[in-house]
């Protein structure tokens, strides 16, 4: 099997290319694995560092949105993966452009050229962020589309562009929405490696309003084990949900953190809140548990604490990323980060 796998050298596309190629998830046997990347600021190549003389590995750097480019690149493969996409909601109440070109524009490029070359299968990753916000109780995959950020909205877009083309030309595809990810090699602008990081260099750590919005922490690898199950067996045409992981708010993340970097509540910044800020996402996991045999491994326990030994580590990658981003690595518009 040849896999296409947009976005690889981001967060979660390279756990899954890491985890394809050494064999550590369900078995897919992939004898070729090509990564389609722009290496924007939160693509990073050393996140392939692991796997790069891999013979089967080849990466192209290259934009989704780029006709040619994606002919080029789809041209060969039995399954499309697709992961790339402008992922920071913060940067997208800021700018949205980007973010509908890319998300939106560029998973419209990619559905096309898989459709013209015939290609097997089309794994379009995607977010609960989609539904918006739930109070009380967990969102099923029919629940209503009614997404709050300019991030969240164009995910919903390329969505339902994905299903689109599966019910008007039948191509072969599905779409997986997940919880919040953690795990080692995220970009530093997101909430946990951000908060590692600036602990770690005995900074302070920004908290928005009271703390009290709830997300559903899932490790990276059982999310990326979650996308290689539905690839394999998951029914064309159908949304499956990955999550699982535990519901925190963050204020009870914050102190878990505190307590894993050995640091006080003196250390936390309330800063205002986020415009438009969802307040829960909760997502029922029962149709890929029940369908699939999906079942996440990793507890929040073992998979803080080895994200934040990983951070302690890995001084070497995360330094020159934060240096970009200036500061106390909270993302401001009017820092370049290229
Ligand atoms: N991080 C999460 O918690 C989470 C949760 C659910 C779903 N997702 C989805 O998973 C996917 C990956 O998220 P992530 O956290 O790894 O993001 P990321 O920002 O770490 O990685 C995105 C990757 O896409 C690449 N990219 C961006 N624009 C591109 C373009 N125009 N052409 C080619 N490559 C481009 C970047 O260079 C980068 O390598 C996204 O589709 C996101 O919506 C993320």
């Amino acid at each position: 099997m040849r896999i296409l796998v947009t976005g690889g050298a981001g967060f979660i596309g390279s756990e899954y290319v890491r985890m394809v190629l050494t064999g550590t998830g369900p078995r897919l046997a992939p004898s070729a694995v090509t990564v389609l990347d722009k290496l924007t600021y939160s693509g990073n190549l050393a996140n392939l560092d692991p796997v790069r003389d891999d013979p089967r590995l080849r990466i192209v750097v290259g934009d989704v949105c780029d006709p040619a480019v994606v002919d080029q690149a789809v041209a060969g493969h039995d399954v499309v993966v697709h992961f790339a996409a402008e992922s920071h909601v913060d940067r997208s109440i800021h700018s949205a452009a980007p973010f509908i070109t890319t998300n939106v524009l560029g998973t419209q490029t990619l559905l096309d050229a898989a459709l013209r070359h015939g290609t097997g299968r089309f794994v379009h990753v995607s977010t609960d962020e989609v539904y918006g916000s739930i109070d009380s109780g967990s969102w099923t995959e029919t629940w209503p589309l009614a997404p709050n950020s300019p991030y969240a909205a164009a995910k919903a877009g390329s969505d339902l562009l994905a299903l689109a083309y599966h019910r008007t030309y039948g191509m072969d595809v599905v779409v997986t929405r997940c919880s919040n990810n953690y795990g080692p090699y995220q970009f530093p602008e997101k909430v946990i490696p951000l908060f590692v990081t600036n602990l770690l260099d005995g900074g302070n750590v920004p908290l928005y309003g009271d703390g009290g919005n709830v997300r559903d922490w899932l490790h990276v690898h059982d999310h990326c084990v979650g996308i290689a199950l539905v690839q394999d067996k998951g029914r064309p045409g159908e949304v499956y949900h990955i999550g699982g992981g535990t519901e925190l708010t963050n204020r009870e993340l914050t102190a878990r953190l505190l307590t894993a970097c050995g640091a006080d509540w003196d250390r936390v910044t309330p800063v205002a809140d986020r415009l438009g800020h969802d307040r829960r996402y909760s997502l029922d996991i029962t149709k890929i548990s029940e369908e699939l045999g999906y079942a996440p491994q990793v507890t929040l326990e073992r998979g803080l604490a080895e994200t934040v030994t990983w951070y302690r580590e890995n001084r070497a990658w995360w330094e020159p990323l934060k240096a970009r981003l200036g500061g106390e690595g909270t993302w401001r518009p009017d820092v370049p980060t290229r």
